[in-house]
């Protein structure tokens, strides 16, 4: 039984409400809104939310005002971003009568819990924060860090446990986050009573897909594969992809081992993978033939994603009721919470 489970049943901790009458885990996901997703997106969180929504209850976020902890010059990037991931989210399968997709920004409750909380943790833990760290030193943000960007893992823990989440599906960048949720709802729980579970990760299997340039893939970096991308665009830029730089000529014996085309087939073409990696190695598949048919695959797997995505382009209201029916639900959760943490902190 996992401790989330046995904080629940711990006396005066209010029971989770089951939106579908089912006592599943729940979990908390969240996206900022990015825009459309690539393929590190998809393997690093979106496959692992389609596939956990049987066997769990979930809700998937659209965390808009984290977006601000960085992006507070675009804010009207934010809206066409949210639309354009939202439709990669249920392109890929998010069903949002199963799963309730809505945005943060629309369920005030995140900003109440999100301010009880910031007096429950201390600035110098949130400096230490790793995933905050890197960041400020990606954005050379060393002298102007702002007091939302380092409350950053602190809305998240009001996100998460507003829904009283038992698990919540991440990347490794973001397991310092969770820590920290881990560490308030604990708190809070001391302090006040017993009103939280203390949530767990769920590691995804691919944390950290390379980009076509082997560094980490991402938007920023122009290393991406998009969900959305044409088979072309696929092809043009499966060619590009970094591979063993010691290979040059079709039947030099390779190294898979840091090729970007390896990790494509390992990610996306299953058993294939490992004779083409044993091929590589012996010398019998050239670089050329093995990006293309990479390329086929990738374009392959992607092409009824691409299918929904092109319907659900026709029909915004389709997209425009999903969240206005996830938000509904999710308020409903949250503002049950917030009467339990304002009883508990009398706060009435
Ligand atoms: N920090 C997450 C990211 O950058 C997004 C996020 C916000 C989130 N709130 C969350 C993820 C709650 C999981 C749970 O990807």
């Amino acid at each position: 039984m996992s401790k989330g489970v046995q904080q629940r049943a711990a006396p005066g901790g209010a029971p989770y409400t089951p939106i579908q009458g089912k006592k599943k885990p729940r979990i908390l996901s969240g996206m900022r809104p990015t825009g459309k997703l690539h393929l590190g997106n998809y393997l690093g969180a979106l496959q692992n939310w389609v596939v956990l929504q049987d066997s769990s209850e979930n809700l998937h976020m659209v965390a808009d005002w984290h977006a601000l902890t960085t992006d507070y010059e675009h804010v009207e990037e934010i809206a066409p971003k949210t639309t354009d991931m939202v439709i990669d989210w249920l392109a890929a399968g998010i069903d949002p009568e199963k799963s309730p997709v809505f945005i943060q920004s629309h369920v005030k409750e995140h900003a109440e819990l999100h301010l009880l909380f910031s007096m429950l943790v201390t600035t110098s833990r949130l400096e230490r924060n790793p995933t905050v760290k890197e960041q400020v030193r990606d954005l050379h943000l060393e002298d102007s860090v702002s007091y939302g960007h380092l409350g950053y893992p602190v809305l998240q823990a009001a996100d998460i446990l507003l829904y009283k989440a038992n698990l919540v599906p991440v990347g490794e960048d973001q397991v310092p986050h969770v820590e920290i949720t881990r560490e308030l709802a604990r708190k809070f729980n001391h302090l006040y009573g017993e009103v939280f579970p203390v949530p767990e990760v769920r590691l995804t299997k691919f944390p950290r897909v390379p980009g076509l340039d082997g560094r980490r893939m991402s938007k920023s970096l122009d290393n991406a594969i998009y969900l959305s991308d044409s088979p072309e665009v696929i092809a043009a830029k499966v060619m590009t992809a970094y591979t063993d730089p010691k290979k040059l000529r079709a039947n030099d014996p390779g190294n898979p081992d840091g090729c970007v085309v390896f990790a494509y087939h390992r990610a996306f073409n299953g058993e294939n993978a490992e004779q083409i990696g044993a091929d590589c190695r012996a010398g019998r598949l050239g670089c050329v033939v093995n990006k293309r048919n990479l390329a086929a695959i990738l374009a392959e797997q992607l092409r009824p994603f691409r299918e929904r995505r092109r319907e659900l382009e026709a029909h915004p209201e389709r997209v425009r009721e999903a969240l206005r029916m996830g938000e509904e639900r999710a308020r409903k959760i949250a503002q049950e919470t917030m009467r339990e943490v304002r009883e508990a902190m009398k706060l009435p």
